[in-house]
């Protein structure tokens, strides 16, 4: 099976980024930590970062008849961004958004999640093991 893993906006900043809130790992680290977690379970991955919505909204539309399903941290467009709803409901995979901060015990424009209304689940504030939680959850239910 694959899976295309797609993070969004400033995550290509972690390390450097408020590294109170993100922790002091880099994207690379995130980057290995996620093929491990694939390699453990057998799934092929395909590993994307954008800071441009509109590249995220395209490689979502790119996943259709190529993965099995999607895992996606869209950051900052989680709270802002209809057009990443709309395009995970039009290739209609099976989704799961992830977020290394809880976002709930943040401020209230980050209790609104627009992809999440396409995802079938949610993993938030695990850090980095949020991603690999997804990768299992995807694996176990459609590997
Ligand atoms: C984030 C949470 C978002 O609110 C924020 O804008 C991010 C990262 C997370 O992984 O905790 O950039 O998605």
């Amino acid at each position: 099976m694959k899976l295309c893993i797609i993070n969004g906006p400033n995550l290509n900043m972690l390390g450097i980024r408020e590294p109170d809130i993100y922790g002091a790992k880099t994207y690379d680290d995130l980057v290995d930590f996620i093929r491990r977690a694939c390699e453990e379970k057998g799934v092929e991955c395909d590993i994307f970062q954008s800071n441009s919505e509109g590249d995220i909204v395209t490689k979502i539309q790119q996943t259709y008849g190529d993965a099995a399903g999607i895992v996606i941290n869209p950051a900052a467009y989680t709270h802002t961004s209809v057009a990443i709803l709309d395009a995970l409901k039009a290739v209609g995979l099976p989704a799961v958004e992830v977020h290394i901060s809880d976002v709930d015990s943040r401020e209230d424009f980050r209790k609104i999640s627009y992809a999440g209304m396409a995802c079938e689940k949610r993993f938030s504030g695990l850090g980095f093991e949020g991603y690999r939680q997804a990768v299992f959850y995807l694996a176990d239910k459609y590997g």
